[in-house]
């Protein structure tokens, strides 16, 4: 098997396909997260650019529900909310008075459920948050969460603390799909949709997953088409990605088979209504911020990512350890412009989004046409220029993907940092590619 679609592949089973530094962190001993922040804050090469779009992204890892299908660091709300709270208002008593006189642009509560915590926690959190931070010209904060997890006081604190945007998972309204897939049943949907509708905020978002068991096309249709009738900004749609630790059963090829095409069947029709309301399908401003203006980002809690465009990345531990040593992070340094430049356009071509020369050259001092030479030398007429901004040429997902990491000096060394998943060893490559990649 070649070994860049090796890496793509162990990279997207252990879910480290979103950033591309991330296989490449190792465990730092000495860091400090305040001298970190402070030295990024304080070096003059850092451009202004970057320090107007700083974010903030909080990871609250419960849940009110295991869901078989979710891959994301999570866990039933038990008895250490109490802890992760504290670590969390530790973690920003520490950096607030770095961080005094920097405004924030985005606040992103992401998790597990945000929404899961009860009203006095997310008093507690939200207030915590806008204590300490300069959040008075925020221009936008989102919020997760589920269906079942949504009640009138816990909406009016989220509103009342400053959030305009709910992202509101909804994944499958079909009791079966639900059950099938450990999320929670027999609560009064139509009550807490109405909640929607009587709490509105500036933005609100619906997220659906295709492909999970139990899913299918009518279900598809009437969850996105009742998505639709709650009149949201936007509705994002996310396919089913089997992942490490979900016992997807690669040797039943029928099963393979059609997990494939059920899964490409739900998502045209999930797209096909999506656009024929006229709404975006995909809506993330997070991530859409951190990724396309390479935002530098502040992040919080349980594996929450800390981004320093030029100096470093590095994540928090995850949620057992955190509550141990919330500082126990993992991270990379960066060592020249030309890392930090592969770092902006891998994570701009990975999703397909445009990589924009004019902020390229505010960010790294570059001209528009060295920074597409830097591109064109690696990626050859896998890309196109056009409108001051370089695309990718049509074509297949997973040969790109390769192409980034056989070509990207970061991409080889993750090709060198990343081991092969023992159980996925055997699977036919095809296989591999279409259960995990392509839909
Ligand atoms: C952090 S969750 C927030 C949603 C909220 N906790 C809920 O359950 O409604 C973000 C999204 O990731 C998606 N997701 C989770 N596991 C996934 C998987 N294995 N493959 C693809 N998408 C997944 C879900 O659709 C979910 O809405
Ligand atoms: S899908 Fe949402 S509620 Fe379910 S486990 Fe994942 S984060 Fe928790």
């Amino acid at each position: 098997m070649r070994a860049a679609f090796r890496t793509l592949i162990a990279k997207t089973w252990r879910q480290l396909n979103h950033e591309m530094p991330i296989p490449l962190y190792r465990p730092l001993p000495d860091f400090s997260k305040t001298d970190a922040w402070r030295a990024w804050l304080a070096d003059p090469d850092v451009p202004d650019e970057l320090r107007a779009r700083l974010g903030l992204y909080v990871h609250v890892p419960y849940c009110l529900q295991e869901c078989s299908f979710c891959y994301l660091e999570r866990r039933l709300v038990d008895g250490t909310v109490g802890v992760w709270l504290q670590s969390l208002i530790d973690e920003a008593d520490a950096l607030a008075p770095i961080l005094e006189g920097t405004p924030f642009r985005t606040v992103y509560l992401g998790g597990g459920t945000p929404g899961a915590l009860t009203p006095a926690q997310l008093e507690t959190l939200l207030g915590t948050l806008a204590d300490r931070f300069d959040l008075g010209d925020v221009a936008e904060w989102s919020l997760e969460s589920d269906l079942p997890s949504l009640t009138a006081p816990k909406l009016e604190a989220m509103k009342r603390h400053g959030v305009t945007r709910l992202s509101v998972g909804l994944q499958n309204l079909d009791e079966d799909a639900l059950a099938a897939n450990k999320r929670l049943v027999g609560f009064d949907v139509n009550a807490k949709l109405a909640l929607l509708e009587s709490h509105r905020f500036d933005r609100l978002n619906l997220d659906v997953i295709v492909g999970i068991p139990g899913s299918n096309l009518a279900n598809v249709e009437h969850t996105v088409r009742t998505a639709i009738q709650l009149r949201p900004t936007r509705i994002s749609l996310y396919t089913f990605n089997p992942y490490e630790g979900y016992a997807f059963d690669f040797t039943d090829e029928a099963a393979t088979d059609r997990f494939v095409r059920e899964r490409a069947e739900q998502i045209e029709l999930a797209r096909r209504l999506v656009g024929e309301a006229g709404l975006p399908d995909h809506d993330n401003l997070q991530l859409h911020e951190t990724m396309t203006a390479h935002a530098p980002l502040v992040g919080l809690g349980p594996s929450a990512n800390n981004r320093l465009p030029l100096h470093c990345y590095f994540k928090n531990p995850t949620t057992q350890q955190y509550l141990r040593d919330p500082n126990a992070v993992i991270g990379r340094r960066i060592a020249s412009i030309d890392e930090e430049l592969e770092c902006f356009l891998f994570n701009c071509l990975v999703r397909n989004r445009p990589a924009d020369l004019r902020l390229a050259r505010r960010l790294f001092g570059w001209k528009p046409s060295a920074v597409y030479a830097f591109c064109a030398e690696r990626l050859g007429d896998a890309i196109t220029l056009g409108d001051g901004v370089i695309g990718r040429t049509p074509g297949d997902d997973v040969a790109f993907g390769e192409l980034l990491l056989e070509r990207f000096d970061l991409g080889r060394e993750q090709q060198a940092t990343v081991t092969f998943p023992p159980e996925l060893e055997g699977v036919p490559e095809d296989r591999l590619a279409e259960v995990m990649i392509g839909y």
